[in-house]
């Protein structure tokens, strides 16, 4: 029974293997896998084991995949029990047309066609005109042994041998060309063999099965590498160079159970890091096919690791494939789906530092990868010094925005307070300091500039760096003008967004202000009353007029206010964080209100905190959760204040 082999591989991921087992043995860890007492055969210890996409028992050899177990243990035929593993795994099967019976035939010939052609590629290596193709590889380090385990050939001159060789096994060209080893004329018809004078690396799926080529050109001619095209077979945003072998290598299990030291899954740039990390022992290592990491690679790199190391170069480049391949992975990041980093010294690929330094080295850059939590902040923040607002605001709408973008809300909170902690860690003590020396402390970070980094934070470029505004808010200023300043913006944010008078008011009007502020609060207070109707309204009732900055103002000004006004939002600017348009991000604007409250009375702000918290896990809702975040983002960031007062 044909059935397309695409349909049967998203079958085959969509269904649990451990799940299906688990309905018919009793299931127990081992490791990163399960093990079991064999269901097939009668033992008392378990020789039985279940990996990501397959089981193996040890004791009598039973061997295969979801689809073989569930026919095997469900004694139904192939079409019974793909249509029921489809139904649960909610897919539709696929109508059996002619055209699927013939694409799976086809599929199962142009598998011969490469095979063929491997054959060939790798007799030719050992043969003349092979020479100075196996010179090259022994000449770059690689043993008998590797070659032979990775298959790497030579692909003959390209006069037409390989097609005529093939032909003899009864392989047309236009076979080979569906294949992927031939170039096409305009007509799309056969025109010449792909590959010549290279040397050739098979490529092959998760499962082992040969699906395309790369060729290398010997020494510096152009292009150093090729790719097979496209094919039925062969999809390059799909494949990952070696993730077969890498596979075996992370779940290598000896028969008494015992997991092999573990193999971390490691990701590098190229065929030939591959192939030279194998060779060193360093086994978990897959390279994608010169392009950057796509979702469907990071999905294959999961099923078989919950945490990947990506390693980088430590060039410019290398940043910015690493920039590229955070962003892929955000929106899919999950409690148990994450990546590490490591990036390798400048100029240098795990190939050339291995030759140079060794694989100890390699093993210790492997062993300093750092999650990516960590590097995002780095990433996110590299080239930033000595941040001004406007700088600062950006940063942190970048921090802000990287984390918004992980699917996972609870993890997404969770890196939200992790960057945003490290943001204000690392910057809010600039803003302490700023008070008298200028310059001290350095932020720690990389020197270079930060290239690529407005592509992460959705195009938003950076702000000049407005010196002017900065000199203006950091003027010096002495005790009670700290206070006066800080009642100042505390108030400005409110005119501008007296939105959150609803959540804020008892707590404004608890504060002790300065004589013209006071008057103001007295008036807004009055007007809200008569704006917010009833007070058992959750919020401006939908016919009643909203609460609207400029209606607030003009209010103000009615009322005799003008002097008081200018002295709140005319003496100076906010500071940029803080003119954030009415309307956008609630949560972000009241956390900076309770911010600057909570430097004018912390206990104040940690009560208020609590009764957010009692109110959440009271009613649940979204009003009173984005309460509580502004409130303990706003305690979180001064917590960190203090420290660094204390250590300053
Ligand atoms: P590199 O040029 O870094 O490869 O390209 P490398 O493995 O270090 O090559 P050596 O050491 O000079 O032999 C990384 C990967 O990018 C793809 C290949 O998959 C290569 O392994 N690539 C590179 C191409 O597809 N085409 C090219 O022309 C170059
Ligand atoms: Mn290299």
């Amino acid at each position: 029974m044909a059935f397309d082999p695409a349909f049967l591989d998203e079958l085959r991921a969509r269904t649990p293997i451990a799940a299906v087992i688990g309905r018919r043995a009793r299931l127990t860890r081992s490791g990163r896998n399960w093990k079991a007492c064999c269901p097939f055969h009668g033992e008392k210890t378990p020789s039985f084991y279940v990996y990501d996409d397959h089981f193996h028992c040890f004791g009598c050899g039973a061997h295969g995949d979801v689809i073989s177990f569930a026919m095997q243990s469900g004694g139904q035929s192939f079409l019974e029990t793909v249509n029921a593993l489809a139904a649960e795994a909610g897919l539709e099967v696929p109508r059996q047309t002619e055209a699927a019976r013939g694409a799976a035939a086809r599929a199962r010939t142009l598998a011969e066609a490469l095979e063929a052609a491997q054959r060939s590629f790798v007799r030719r290596l050992s043969t003349p005109e092979g020479r100075e193709g196996l010179a090259y590889l022994r000449k770059r380090g690689l043993g008998e042994a590797t070659i032979a385990a990775f298959g790497l050939g030579w692909s003959g001159d390209g006069r037409g041998n390989l097609a005529a060789q093939l032909h003899e096994q009864g392989i047309e060209a236009s076979l080979m060309a569906e294949a992927g080893l031939m170039r096409l004329d305009e007509a799309g018809r056969p025109k010449g063999e792909l590959f010549f004078n290279r040397i050739t690396f098979p490529i092959r799926d998760r499962r082992g099965s040969l699906v395309s080529f790369g060729g290398r050109i010997l020494g510096d001619g152009q292009p150093k590498y090729l790719n097979g095209p496209e094919t039925a077979l062969f999809s390059k945003r799909r494949t990952l160079f070696a993730l077969d072998r890498a596979q075996e290598a992370l779940r290598a299990v000896s028969p008494s159970g015992k997991a092999a030291a573990p193999e971390p899954l490691v990701v590098v740039e190229g065929y030939m890091d591959v192939i030279a990390l194998h060779q060193a022992g360093i086994r978990g290592a897959v390279a994608p096919l010169g392009t950057a990491l796509t979702i469907e690679q990071l999905e294959a790199l999961w099923r078989a690791s919950p945490q990947p190391v990506l390693c980088f170069d430590g060039d410019a480049a290398g940043r910015r494939a690493a920039i590229k391949a955070a962003e892929t992975a955000l929106p899919l990041l999950d409690m148990e789906r994450t990546l590490r980093f490591c990036r390798l010294p400048d100029g240098e690929d795990p190939d050339s530092l291995m030759r140079a330094q060794g694989a100890g080295t390699m093993r210790a850059v492997l062993a300093a990868a750092r999650p990516i939590g960590d590097v995002l902040f780095e990433l996110l923040s590299e080239g930033v010094h000595d941040p001004g607002p406007e700088q600062r605001a950006a940063l942190h709408a970048r921090l802000v925005d990287a984390a918004g973008r992980i699917g996972n809300k609870t993890l997404a909170a969770e890196y939200r307070r992790t960057l945003l902690d490290r943001f204000f860690e690392t910057f809010r003590r600039r803003r302490t300091d700023q008070n008298g020396s200028a310059g001290g402390r350095g932020s720690g970070q990389g020197g270079a500039s930060p290239a690529g980094l407005g592509r992460m934070s959705g195009g938003r470029p950076g702000p000049g760096a407005g010196a002017a505004g900065m000199v203006a808010i950091r003027r010096p200023v002495d005790g009670s003008g700290v206070r006066a300043e800080r009642s100042r913006i505390l108030t400005a944010i409110l005119l501008r967004h007296p939105e959150l008078l609803h959540d804020v008011e008892e707590a404004y009007c608890g504060l002790e202000l300065p004589d013209g502020l006071r008057q103001v609060r007295e008036h807004v207070i009055a007007w809200a009353s008569t704006i917010g109707g009833d007070d058992d309204a959750p919020g401006p009732g939908v016919g009643a007029p909203a609460l609207d900055s400029q209606a607030l103002i003009d209010h103000l000004t009615l009322a005799g206010l003008s002097t008081q006004l200018d002295a709140v939002l005319g003496r100076q600017p906010l500071p940029l964080a803080e003119q954030v348009d009415a309307g956008d991000m609630p949560a972000e604007v009241e956390a900076r209100w309770w911010h600057y409250f909570g430097l004018l009375n912390f206990e104040r702000l940690e009560q208020e905190m609590q009764a957010a918290l009692r109110q959440w896990v009271e009613r649940n809702d979204e009003p009173s959760h984005r309460r509580l975040r502004a409130l303990s983002e706003a305690c979180s960031a001064l917590r960190v204040g203090e420290q660094a007062d204390e250590d300053s």
